[in-house]
């Protein structure tokens, strides 16, 4: 089949490829001219692991095309999925879906007489409730059997590429029974495998995302609420989490006490979700999701109060080094950072601050152009007061605590995300405070 991807940032440009692997005739779509030249190339924008080699394998095969023109989109074929980002108005939260009606805007004047009948645009962005539906009763002025359906994208960072062959279900809004075979069709080689197809219409679709991602977020800010308890209990949230997970109603994902969620997703849907709870009436839903984005952010400052107290009670003259600044291992992305964003409150607390990242220094320069950077552990860690282990990369838990420890000014450690061994680092004569775990400290 031949289908258009428009826009090609994150979901697009691995949903894009992934279509050409799995045999569709794809055209990339995007305004940013630079983006477009790297991308027919086979550059990918960003890191991902296994992107650069799908791409590649289609492009070199001539399955997959990019263009900046959505005259030539409206020509290529008759599926258009809308992939671009709806970023979030940081005064209201709502989600600002200017790029999602600039997409359709693109593709209207031409779609009449591209010689292609029925008009499918398929939004994956995520988006309030009752976009489809406005941009359906747009879509009919053009063409006027076409359709607007909605797919969500559950893709996570670091493993889009893997989540997007093998998603654990594909979820479909749609009005008629044409879109529903046409997109059964173009996913095709996914539901051979088995994937769930789930077909519904597009409101609940829309919802699916917003619903799924808050969900994910209120299970973290939720074994951080007992962090906090077992911090005035003395309990440890460690084993609290364990013993819940085994709960297979529970289960053991998403449990992980620490600094919590940051990225590009989390925070943003459910300030998203709050503010349309909100503006359909159903403030004592908002209630709950505002409670879930404020224990998160709390998450932030307290880990801050703690590298006070072990730095003495102040800041001054201290040399802070910090572990970790992308907003999850094995990703290069820093927004919505939880890692900077409390290496940057220490910073504006008077410390002095070196931070460490093996993939983010770039991006987290970018972000934050008043930290400093080393780019080993070692220089970070040079006569350091404190050190805040914020980012759990698998080589943080394979530092040798002993040779560190020869090197900062005094032997703290917060282990802000519960990761490290706190024997190991205990016995090389550190003092080792994580949240949630009052004993150890
Ligand atoms: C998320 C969703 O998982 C994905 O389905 C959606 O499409 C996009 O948003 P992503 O942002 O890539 O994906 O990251 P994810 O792996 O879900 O982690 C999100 C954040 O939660 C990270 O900052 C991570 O450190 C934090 N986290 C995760 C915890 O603090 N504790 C946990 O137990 C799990």
């Amino acid at each position: 089949m031949r289908l258009t991807v428009i826009g090609t940032g994150y979901v697009g440009a691995v949903h894009a490829a992934c279509m050409a692997e799995i045999g569709h005739e794809v055209l990339g779509v995007d305004t940013d001219a630079e983006r477009i030249a790297g991308l027919t190339c086979a550059r990918p924008p960003f890191r991902e692991p296994g992107l650069s080699e799908i791409l590649r394998r289609a492009v070199d095969a001539g399955t997959l095309r990019f263009t900046t023109s959505p005259a030539e989109a409206a020509r290529f074929g008759d599926t258009h999925f809308i992939c671009v980002g709806t970023p979030q108005d940081p005064d209201s939260g709502v989600a600002d879906l200017r790029y999602v009606d600039a997409a359709l805007d693109g593709l209207l004047p031409h779609l009449r007489g591209s010689g292609y009948r029925r008009v499918l645009v398929v939004g994956k962005s995520t988006v309030p409730v009752g976009t489809a539906g406005r941009l359906a009763a747009r879509l009919h002025v053009a063409a006027q059997d076409g359709e607007v359906a909605w797919n969500p994208e559950f893709l996570r960072e670091g493993c889009a590429v893997r989540d997007a062959l093998r998603p654990e279900r594909i979820v479909v809004g749609v009005r008629s029974d044409q879109a529903e075979a046409r997109l059964r069709e173009i996913y095709a080689p996914l539901l051979q495998e088995g994937t769930p197809f789930i077909v519904t219409d597009p409101a609940t679709a829309e919802l699916v995302k917003l619903a799924s991602n808050s969900f994910l977020a209120t299970k973290i800010s939720f074994i951080n609420a007992m962090a906090e308890i077992c911090d005035a209990t003395g309990a440890d949230v460690l084993t609290l989490a364990e013993a819940m997970g085994r709960d297979s109603r529970i289960g053991p994902r998403f449990l992980a006490p620490g600094l919590g969620y940051g990225g590009s997703c989390l925070p943003k849907d459910i300030r998203a979700f709050a503010a349309l709870a909100d503006e359909l009436g159903q403030g004592r839903s908002a209630a709950l999701l505002r409670q879930v984005d404020e224990i998160n952010t709390r998450q932030r400052t307290r880990c801050v109060d703690l590298a006070q107290r072990l730095a003495g009670g102040s800041f001054a003259d201290r040399n802070i080094a910090v572990l970790g600044a992308s907003f999850k291992p094995h990703s290069d992305d820093v927004r919505d950072s939880p890692a900077l964003a409390v290496a940057d409150a220490v910073r504006r607390r008077g410390a002095q601050v070196r931070v460490h990242d093996p993939e983010a220094v770039d991006n987290a320069r970018a972000a934050y152009p008043a930290l400093q950077f080393a780019l080993d552990v070692t220089k970070a860690c040079e006569k350091a007061d404190v050190v805040l282990h914020l980012t759990e990369w698998p080589q943080y838990q394979e530092l040798d605590p002993a040779a560190l420890a020869a090197v900062v000014r005094t032997p703290a450690m917060v282990d802000a995300r519960n990761t490290l061994d706190p024997a190991a680092w205990r016995a090389a004569g550190w003092t080792l405070c994580a949240p949630g775990r009052p004993r150890l400290g």
